[in-house]
C-alpha cells in the first residue's frame, strides 16, 4: 500500500472512496440520549453531502459503524464512507486507528483500490491523527490467507491522507513516516508469525532476521548448537535437543553513534519456539496447530528492531531471540531431567511443555552478558495469562517501578493494552525444587502466569526488567472490523515506544 499525504481540499480529492469520521456529541452519562452526530471536518462540501443521511437517524455514530453513500453530490470521490468513532469523549488517536482500519477493511472486499481518509478536525491533535490513520490503515491491509491458491490480492493500492490546510505540515509528515514504520514493522512480525512450522524453522527465522538486519544496517549474528554448548546454555539446549531442527540464537544490535556513553543499553529478549508440541509432556491434538505462533515474542523483537533501525533513537539496543522447536523424540528432555542454565543455576524440568521459560532463562542471562542494562522479554509463555486476563489485556510483570513507568507511558502512545501482574518474592516458593535450585513449573496450578514470571526473574539479577506474556493476544481467532484474524503482532509498537522513551 502506498500512502501519501495530500494538502488539497477534501471535495476535490479524486478517489474511489472518501472516508470521514463522525462522533456522537450526546451526553455519555445518559444511555438513552438521542445521538447528536457531528462530522469531524470543516469542509462544507463534505458536510453538505452527508447532511441528509445524518439527519435520517439511521446512523448512530457508534464505534466501527459505517454508512456508505454512492456518487455524493459536490464531491470528486465516487463514494463517501462515514465511520463512527463513538461518543466524542472517546474519540482519541486509538479510536482513529481503529476507524481508519475499518475504512480499509470496508474497501478491501469491495474491490476498491484507492482510498482517501480525511484527517479529523475538532480538538484532536493533527499529527497524532495522521500517525493513527497510517498505522490503522497499514495494519488493516494485512490478511493471513497466504497459501490459498485462489487468493486474490485485495490490498489497497493507494491511500491518500487528506490533511486540513490549518495543520502543521512538517509535523504531519513526521507523523506519517513514524506511523508507516511502526505498522510496517508490526506487519513484518505478523508475516513471520503467520508461517506454519514447516516453513518457519529456527534456521529460517534466523535467515529472515538476517535479511531484515542487512536491509536496515543492523549488526547481526546467528549461532546454533556448537556455540550454545560453548556458552553453556543448558536450559536452551534442553528444549532444542528433541528436534532434528537445529536451534538458532539470533542476536541483532543497533549501535548509533549518537548514544550517550552513560545511557542505558536496552536488551530485547524474545521466545522463538517455532513449533511447540509440548515435547514429552505432549499437548492434546485439539488446537495444537496454533502452536506455530509460539515464536510471536521473538518475531515482535525482530519487528521492533526493524522499526528502531529506521526511527534511529539515540540509544543502544540488543535483541536476543531464542529459536527452537519443542519436539518429543528419543533425544528429547524428559520430565525430571536436570539441566544447568548458562547462569549456573540448576533446573529440574518437571514439564517439558514449560519450554519458553527455559530458552528465555539463557536468553535473558546472555543479553546481560552482552551489556544490556534494561531488559524486556516478550513471550507466548502461559495459557494461564489468558485465563487471568482474557484476550483483551496482555500481561506485564516488572521488577522495577521506573521501567514500568516508562512502559505505561509507551502504552499511552501505542494504544496497546497490558495489565500488570505481580512478581513478589512471596511467590518464589512455587518454583523451589527439592533436587535442584528451581523447577520449571509451579507447585500448584494456581497463578500459572506468575510462576512463569518468577522463573524468569531468577535470571535477570538486579537489572530492571519487564516480562510481557502475550499468549492471549498474539493470535486473534475472529476478524474485527479493523483487523484480520490471525497473528496480531502485539507488543511491537509498545516495545519500540518503551525503547524510545529512554533515548
Ligand atoms: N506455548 C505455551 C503457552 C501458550 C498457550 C501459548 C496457549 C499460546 C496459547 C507454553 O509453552 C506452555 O505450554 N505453557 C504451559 C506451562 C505449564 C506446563 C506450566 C501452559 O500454559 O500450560
Ligand atoms: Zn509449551
Ligand atoms: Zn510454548
Amino acid at each position: 500500500m502506498k500512502i501519501e499525504l495530500l494538502f488539497t481540499p477534501a471535495a476535490s480529492a479524486k478517489s474511489e472512496l472518501l472516508a470521514v469520521f463522525a462522533v456522537d456529541n450526546s451526553s455519555s452519562k445518559d444511555k438513552d440520549a438521542k445521538p447528536e452526530l457531528a462530522l469531524l471536518t470543516s469542509d462544507e462540501a463534505v458536510k453538505k453531502a452527508a447532511s441528509y443521511v445524518l439527519s435520517s437517524g439511521e446512523f448512530k455514530g457508534e464505534s466501527s459503524e459505517t454508512l456508505l453513500l454512492h456518487a455524493p453530490e459536490g464531491l470528486a470521490a465516487a463514494r463517501l464512507l462515514i465511520i463512527g468513532l463513538g461518543k466524542s469523549a472517546k474519540a482519541d488517536p486509538h479510536a482513529i486507528r481503529r476507524a481508519a482500519g475499518t475504512a480499509v477493511r470496508f474497501a478491501k472486499p469491495r474491490g476498491i483500490r484507492s482510498l482517501s481518509i480525511l484527517v479529523p478536525e475538532g480538538g484532536l491533535d493533527g499529527a497524532q491523527s495522521v500517525r493513527a490513520i497510517a498505522e490503522g490503515a497499514i495494519l488493516a491491509d494485512f490478511d493471513s490467507d497466504t497459501y490459498r491458491t485462489d487468493r486474490k490480492d485485495r490490498s489497497i493500492e493507494t491511500l491518500s491522507i487528506l490533511v486540513p490546510s490549518s495543520a502543521d505540515k512538517s509535523a504531519a509528515e513526521a507523523a506519517h513516516r513514524e506511523g508507516m514504520i511502526m505498522a510496517e514493522s508490526q506487519n513484518f512480525a505478523r508475516t513471520l508469525i503467520n508461517e506454519p512450522g514447516n516453513r518457519m524453522t529456527p534456521t529460517i527465522l534466523g535467515q529472515r532476521a538476517a535479511e531484515m538486519a542487512s536491509e536496515n544496517g543492523l549488526k547481526f549474528e546467528v549461532h546454533s548448537t556448537d556455540k550454545l554448548r560453548e556458552l553453556k546454555m543448558g536450559a536452551f539446549l534442553s528444549v532444542a535437543q528433541g528436534s532434528d531442527e537445529p536451534p538458532a540464537l539470533i542476536v541483532i544490535q543497533y549501535e548509533p553513534a549518537s548514544a550517550r556513553p552513560d545511557a542505558p543499553v536496552m536488551g530485547l529478549v524474545g521466545k522463538g519456539i517455532t513449533f511447540d508440541t509440548g515435547g514429552i509432556s505432549i499437548k492434546p491434538a485439539d488446537n495444537m496447530e496454533k502452536m506455530k505462533y509460539d515464536m510471536a515474542g521473538g518475531a515482535a523483537m525482530i519487528g521492533a528492531m526493524r522499526a528502531i533501525a529506521q526511527l534511529k533513537p539515540a540509544i543502544k539496543v540488543i535483541a536476543v531471540v531464542c529459536a527452537a522447536e519443542n519436539m518429543p523424540s528419543g533425544k528429547a528432555v524428559k520430565p525430571g531431567d536436570i539441566t544447568f542454565a548458562m547462569s549456573g543455576k540448576s533446573i529440574e524440568v518437571l514439564n517439558t511443555d514449560a519450554e519458553g521459560r527455559m530458552v528465555l532463562a539463557d536468553g535473558l542471562h546472555y543479553a546481560r552478558e552482552l551489556g544490556a542494562t534494561r531488559l524486556v522479554d516478550a513471550a507466548t509463555l502461559t495459557g494461564a495469562v489468558a485465563i487471568a486476563l482474557g484476550q483483551i489485556n496482555a500481561g506485564v510483570f516488572a521488577n522495577d517501578e521506573d521501567a514500568y513507568q516508562h512502559f505505561t507511558a509507551a502504552l499511552k502512545v501505542s494504544g496497546e493494552k497490558f495489565w500488570r501482574l505481580p512478581v513478589e518474592d512471596d511467590y518464589r516458593e512455587q518454583i523451589r525444587s527439592s533436587i535442584a535450585d528451581i523447577q520449571n513449573t509451579g507447585l500448584t496450578r494456581y497463578g500459572g502466569a506468575i510462576n512463569g514470571a518468577m522463573f524468569l526473574k531468577e535470571f535477570v539479577g538486579d537489572t530492571p526488567w519487564l516480562h510481557l506474556d502475550i499468549a492471549g493476544l498474539a493470535w486473534q481467532d475472529a476478524e474485527k472490523p479493523w483487523l484480520a484474524k490471525g497473528p496480531t503482532g502485539v507488543a511491537v509498537r509498545s516495545i519500540v515506544e518503551w525503547v524510545r522513551s529512554y533515548a
